[in-house]
């Protein structure tokens, strides 16, 4: 309850949002308890983990934890950190980490599969995510679903955006260029991408829908993060649960 002196990282805008902002809130928190001291982690990205990576930076200042290293996965999340009092440092001095918390937009509770890059840092991400010992998602209730359904987000290199629209129909799904909030172009990713969410219904073969997505030409990364979760902790209207 200390923590909720720490801003929201979103304006909360009415009260479904308010409710929904608590669920992220208490799924943030509790998912930050998988962080010990001494530990190299993962910083995701998001709402929900904005959340983890507020109770973590406050525990530091605590002295609850001490000599935690963040690998921020997204610029946001490097700015948060950073403001938070979390020692950072770069992906590329670690060959692997002890846990990363990261979010997701939608995650299956019998399956360790997620559905990310919503915030468009699904390629940083998982590479960050993959080096963890543990990953640890932080979302809510309201984002799981048996099988997943949400649009899987392809980063693209510019140049290939026609052909991988293309790819994604002959795979047999709909997709759809991402464009930046103010609609007045497409949005570009850190890296220089263009992202193309794809539609295909619900996925019953994750495998294969991953496969289908890393072949298309001058595809970069997919927002399939398949086999890779090892605990979901997610907020509810008055709880938070978790999922091993
Ligand atoms: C960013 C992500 C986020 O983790 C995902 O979009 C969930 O965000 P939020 O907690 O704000 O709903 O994958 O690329």
């Amino acid at each position: 309850e200390r923590i909720r002196v720490v801003p929201s990282p979103k304006r909360i805008k009415s009260d479904a949002e308010d409710v929904l902002m608590d669920k992220r809130r208490r799924g943030g928190i509790e998912a930050a308890e998988a962080v010990e001291s001494g530990m190299d982690v993962g910083l995701g990205t998001g709402s929900t983990t904005a959340w983890a990576i507020a109770a973590i930076g406050w525990k530091l200042r605590e002295g609850e934890l001490e000599d935690v290293r963040g690998v921020a996965t997204s610029l946001q999340s490097h700015d948060l950190a950073r403001e938070l009092g979390i020692p950072l440092t770069d992906v590329d001095e670690f060959d692997s980490l002890d846990v990363a918390i990261d979010g997701a937009d939608q995650w299956d509770p019998e399956h360790p599969h997620v559905v990310k890059g919503g915030g468009a840092s699904h390629a940083r991400e998982k590479l960050i995510d993959s080096m963890a010992d543990r990953l640890v998602v932080a979302t809510d209730d309201e984002k799981r679903s048996t099988p997943l359904s949400h649009d899987v987000p392809l980063s693209v290199l510019p140049e290939s955006r026609n052909v991988a629209q293309e790819w994604v129909r002959d795979a047999g799904g709909d997709p759809s260029l991402r464009y930046a909030e103010a609609k007045d172009g497409p949005l570009f990713t850190a890296n220089g991408n263009l992202v193309v969410d794809c539609d295909f219904g619900e996925i019953d073969d994750v495998d294969a829908r991953a496969a289908d997505l890393a072949r298309i030409p001058g595809a970069q990364e997919h927002g399939l993060f398949v086999e890779m979760v090892d605990e979901v902790v997610y907020g509810t209207d008055e709880s938070v649960e978790r999922v091993e």
